[in-house]
């Protein structure tokens, strides 16, 4: 497909780090709007000032299944579900709440997202849907085991949902990144340097990820007509060593 031109996208999350990193490359591939959710009005606002003719905004929790039934009418071709959470701490030392947060918007979240617009893609015989995984679901990291969790499951449940929808130029993939400094990472790694440069030293390209290098895994996960249900890393190597 050689662009986006006549083509809508949701990306949730889409004012965050890597979110907006996917809302600038649709846009770029000319999509005729970029529908934006999150659940900061100011910072949804803020975004849309950015290319106010082709972004707008809806703010909303992704784990609120009431919110998805206002969207589910939307003729939504490219789908982006890049809002996520995560709690960086020791297991035994996790409260449920946290499990909940990370459940609620890493896999509910996604999960909406994608029974909600998914139908209207089978019906009208095109769409692309790009899960944001982790290299967490890959590697075992400390303090990340639900975080980790959480983006395992979205790999296994992509599969399944692939078997079951496959055959109507419906393409679901997962983006699968390594470390990208972003609001979630960079306060982390600034409070942890000594655990920042461990994961620096691990990581075989020896550096963090410019949330920019992502653009050409959102253009070719948009662009293909034949990876389906794969995950595509983009990690530095990290997930390998
Ligand atoms: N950065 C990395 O190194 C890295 C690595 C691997 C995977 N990832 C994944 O990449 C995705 C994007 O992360 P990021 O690094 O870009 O983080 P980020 O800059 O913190 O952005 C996350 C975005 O998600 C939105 N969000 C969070 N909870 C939400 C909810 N319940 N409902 C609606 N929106 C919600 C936030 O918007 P509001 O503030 O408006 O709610 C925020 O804009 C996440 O799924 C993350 O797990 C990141």
């Amino acid at each position: 497909m050689p662009n986006l031109v006549g083509r809508r996208a949701l990306v949730t999350g889409g004012a965050g780090g890597l979110g907006s990193v996917a809302v600038r490359t649709l846009l770029g591939m000319g999509a005729d709007d970029v529908l934006v959710v999150g659940r900061d009005q100011a910072k949804l606002e803020a975004f849309q000032k950015t290319d106010p003719g082709r972004i707008s905004i809806h703010a909303m929790d992704v784990a609120d299944e009431a919110g998805w039934h206002q969207l589910r009418d939307r003729p939504i071709d490219v789908l982006i579900p890049a809002a996520g959470v995560a709690h960086r701490e020791p297991f035994l030392d996790s409260t449920q709440e946290h499990w909940n947060e990370m459940l609620g918007t890493n896999i509910v979240g996604s999960m909406l997202a994608v029974q909600t617009l998914l139908p209207g893609m089978v019906d009208r015989g095109f769409g692309r849907i790009i899960l944001i995984s982790s290299v967490a679901a890959h590697i075992g990291l400390p303090g990340r085991a639900v975080y980790a969790a959480t983006k395992a499951a979205l790999e296994a449940w992509v599969r399944c949902v692939v078997a079951e929808v496959g055959g109507h130029d419906v393409l679901i993939n997962c983006l699968a990144p390594g470390m990208f400094p972003t609001k979630m990472t960079t306060g982390w790694l600034a409070a942890n340097p000594d655990v920042a440069e461990g994961i620096r030293s691990a990581i075989p390209e020896k550096r963090f990820g410019d949330p920019e290098e992502l653009a050409a895994a959102f253009r070719f996960l948009v662009e293909t007509t034949y990876a389906q249900g794969s995950v595509l890393h983009i990690d530095g190597g990290w997930g390998i060593v």
